[in-house]
This record gives C-alpha cells, sequence and structure tokens, in this order.
C-alpha cells in the first residue's frame, strides 16, 4: 500500500474506534524497549501514557531511535511512584491489568479488557512490582508454549494492547472486515 492508502486506513480505523485505553509502565529502564512501546501506544491509540519507577525517559535521544517519532504524539505524565501511578489511572476511570506472569493471573484471552482499561507492565529484569501487583484490579499473563522465561516487555505490550483493541473491533459488523484498499 502507498503511504497515502495506509493513511486512509489509519483514519477509518480511528473514526470507529471509541475505546478508552492506557498504559502504565514500571522501571523499564532500557530506551529501545521504551522506544519500542511509545510507538505500539502511538499504533493503538493508547489515550495515555503513565511512566513510574525508574523507567527510561521519553525524551531521551536513545528512545527516539525505536520511537521513530511517536513520542511527541503519545501523551505521559511521570509520577514518582507506583502507588501514586496506580492513583492517577483509576482517578482518570481506568481498571488497571497488570500483565505478568503472576500467581492468579488470568490468560490474556480471559482477562477483563474491555475499555476503559489501562495496561501495567513492569521491569525488564524483575517484572512488576509488589505493589504493583497488589493494587492492580486484575492480572493477566500472555500464555507461552516454548520453553522461555518470558517475552521482551516491548513484545508483551505489543501483544496486550493488540488484544485489548481486538475485544472492541471483534464486535463490529461485516463492514469493518473489508480487507485493506476496498
Ligand atoms: C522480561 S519480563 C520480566 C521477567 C522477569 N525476569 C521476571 O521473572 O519477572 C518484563 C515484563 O514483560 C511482561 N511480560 C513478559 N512476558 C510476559 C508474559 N508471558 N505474560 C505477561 N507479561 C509478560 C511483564 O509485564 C513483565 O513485567
Amino acid at each position: 500500500m502507498r503511504p497515502t492508502d495506509v493513511k486512509r486506513l489509519n483514519r477509518q480505523w480511528r473514526r470507529r474506534t471509541e475505546g478508552r485505553l492506557a498504559l502504565l509502565v514500571e522501571s523499564v529502564t532500557q530506551p529501545f524497549n521504551l522506544g519500542s512501546i511509545l510507538r505500539t501506544c502511538a499504533t493503538f491509540g493508547v489515550d495515555h501514557l503513565w511512566l513510574t519507577g525508574n523507567s527510561a525517559d521519553p525524551d531521551d535521544p536513545k528512545v527516539g531511535k525505536t520511537a521513530l517519532g511517536t513520542a511527541a504524539k503519545v501523551e505521559h505524565t511521570r509520577l514518582s511512584s507506583t502507588p501514586q501511578a496506580l492513583a492517577a489511572a483509576h482517578e482518570a476511570g481506568y481498571r488497571v491489568v497488570a500483565v505478568e506472569l503472576a500467581g492468579g493471573a488470568v490468560p490474556l484471552h480471559a482477562a477483563p479488557l474491555e475499555a476503559d482499561v489501562c495496561l501495567a507492565v513492569g521491569a525488564e529484569d524483575h517484572g512488576c512490582s509488589p505493589a504493583l501487583l497488589a493494587g492492580a484490579d486484575a492480572l493477566t499473563y500472555i500464555p507461552q508454549i516454548g520453553r522461555v522465561g518470558s517475552l521482551n516487555v516491548a513484545v508483551a505490550t505489543a501483544i496486550a494492547l493488540a488484544e485489548a483493541r481486538r475485544r472492541e473491533w471483534a464486535s463490529f459488523g461485516e463492514d469493518a472486515d473489508a480487507p485493506a484498499g476496498n
């Protein structure tokens, strides 16, 4: 597809998509991971991003290498603690669903991801903090079939955000199933 066709296609999906979707990022320290997360946020229309812990800074030039100009398109707030970030998301009307391989978590396809939902992801090395897991309204994990410990955090974020959007899109009528370019 030509860039103008992609723009038109994006516009069509933007008009149809109404659910509010947000993200809380806790202590994702690698700039390339945060950049990739920002690009995914821009792609799926994340309304707000809360950053906490020692997460990388969206303005860091190293973030820009993977964000590719999308950082400016994602409204974000940095808060100094996880309880503050959770409170901000709750105050804004979101149900917080932490994405983590944690006890009590339900598989992604069964998670309460309908709008208004704020997904939360954790640090590359130690995952979501106990405070985040305790303060979330629900926990979900992405099932893994291979013999791996976990996904890269940016990849896990993309899978979870895509699933949250898919929930709304799956409820659309046949018109929305038209192939791109029609
Ligand atoms: C690399 S993982 C952290 C792994 C860490 N070694 C641990 O054992 O907790 C970083 C983040 O990615 C997300 N993540 C990665 N794989 C996941 C999965 N299969 N299900 C849910 N979240 C996942 C979580 O948000 C996690 O906090």
